[in-house]
């Protein structure tokens, strides 16, 4: 090949491609992402795994802000790290926190998280004291969060990482990183709470298939390999629905666990996300949250109306479930069952 300007041109852009770390990719997925409205949403095939999700959000929520307030925490102050578009602003307010720190690297996503935070202010009610709020666009694998906050004392009493972590465990100074955000500004007894794939899980369908891909009709999941699974950097593509679409990392629990110890953080909680739903549904509180946030699908549906999916097999277990009985139960469609209950919950908290 002859030197030209073009041809140095061109090889700087694809040397550049290649040292484009997942961090990256992340940040152009999430930032591509369009802001679709309500009736948009509710026509999604995944309208209600995805209310489901945000079900078992607000109990985690709810539960660890009622352990709070138990605690004696007069002014509570959170970290949503890795916030998105603000999907939990409003669980914020529910629960009558004082102030908000959200951070996350996709930056078009964190101003449309503070216009809906701005939004939400402006319709608050008269009387209604809405929390305070800082906005912050960084990776949160490389910056030290708290460098970046306008309260230089600021501690918080919960961080909340949704459906985050994982991105971290690309390499173990990424993953150490995010969990020092997560924790170094934690007050003593403060928690670190959080959603994330089940490692365990993912192998454990991988080794199971025949191939290096699992899935179905809402979501896939493709390793490069199997048999061999390293602590930092597994990586596996992910895609779900028109909603995510990126490269995320294995997160082996027991070295999170391990890791965590280093901020004198102790592993309080670790569900599954179905035994965490079993366990809740239990309570009337959350059941009947369960049916106002539409969490489960009706089956059958109404007459004249249709199901999330005509795909064949995708209700047979409501339907056995039911019987000859015409009761509407609340399921959620196989393909989504098997999406979610990927996931689990954790719960640290710090050591006093
Ligand atoms: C699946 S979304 C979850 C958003 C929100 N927590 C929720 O539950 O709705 C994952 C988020 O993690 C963010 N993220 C990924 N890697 C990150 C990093 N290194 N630093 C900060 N945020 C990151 C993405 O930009 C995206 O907004």
């Amino acid at each position: 090949m002859t030197w030209t300007p073009e041809a140095a041109q061109s090889a700087r852009a694809l040397s550049a491609e290649l040292v484009i770390d997942h961090s990256v990719k992340v940040a152009r997925h999430y930032n591509s992402l369009q802001e679709v409205g309500l009736a948009a949403r509710s026509r999604s095939r995944i309208f209600f795994m995805r209310n489901f999700n945000n079900w078992l959000k607000s109990i985690l929520i709810g539960e660890v802000l009622e352990q709070v307030r138990g605690a004696g925490s007069q002014q509570v102050s959170v970290l949503d790290l890795g916030c998105g578009k603000g999907g939990d602003l409003l669980k914020w307010r529910r629960g009558g926190i004082n102030h908000l720190v959200c951070a996350d690297i996709a930056a078009v996503s964190v101003d449309q998280c503070k216009s809906r935070y701005e939004d939400m202010k402006k319709k608050s009610y008269a009387n209604e004291k809405v929390y305070s709020a800082q906005f912050i666009s960084a990776d949160c694998t490389k910056v030290v969060l708290s460098e970046k906050l306008d309260d230089q004392a600021l501690m918080f009493d919960i961080c909340s990482c949704q459906f985050v972590y994982h991105y971290s465990f690309e390499s173990e100074q990424k993953a150490d990183m995010m969990l020092r955000n997560a924790c170094e500004r934690l007050k003593p007894g403060g928690f670190f709470i959080g959603t994330t794939p089940d490692a365990f899980e993912l192998v454990k369908r991988l080794e199971a298939s025949d191939s290096l891909a699992f899935g179905n009709e809402v979501f896939n999941v493709s390793f490069q390999s199997k048999g061999s699974y390293p602590l930092f950097g597994c990586q596996y593509h992910f895609s779900l629905e028109d909603v995510v679409n990126v490269p995320e990392s294995l997160v082996y629990f027991p070295l999170f666990e391990h890791m965590a110890k280093r901020y004198n953080m102790r592993l309080v909680l670790k569900q599954r996300f179905s035994e965490f739903f079993e366990e809740k549904v239990k309570k009337e509180q959350h059941l009947s949250l369960m049916m106002k946030m539409a969490a489960l699908e009706p089956f059958p549906c109404e007459e004249g109306g249709r199901q999330a999916t005509d795909s064949r097999g995708e209700y047979c277990h409501a339907k056995e479930h039911c019987g000859s009985s015409r009761r509407p139960l609340g399921t959620l469609s196989k393909s989504e069952w098997e999406a979610t209950s990927i996931y689990l919950v954790f719960v640290f908290q710090k050591m006093s």
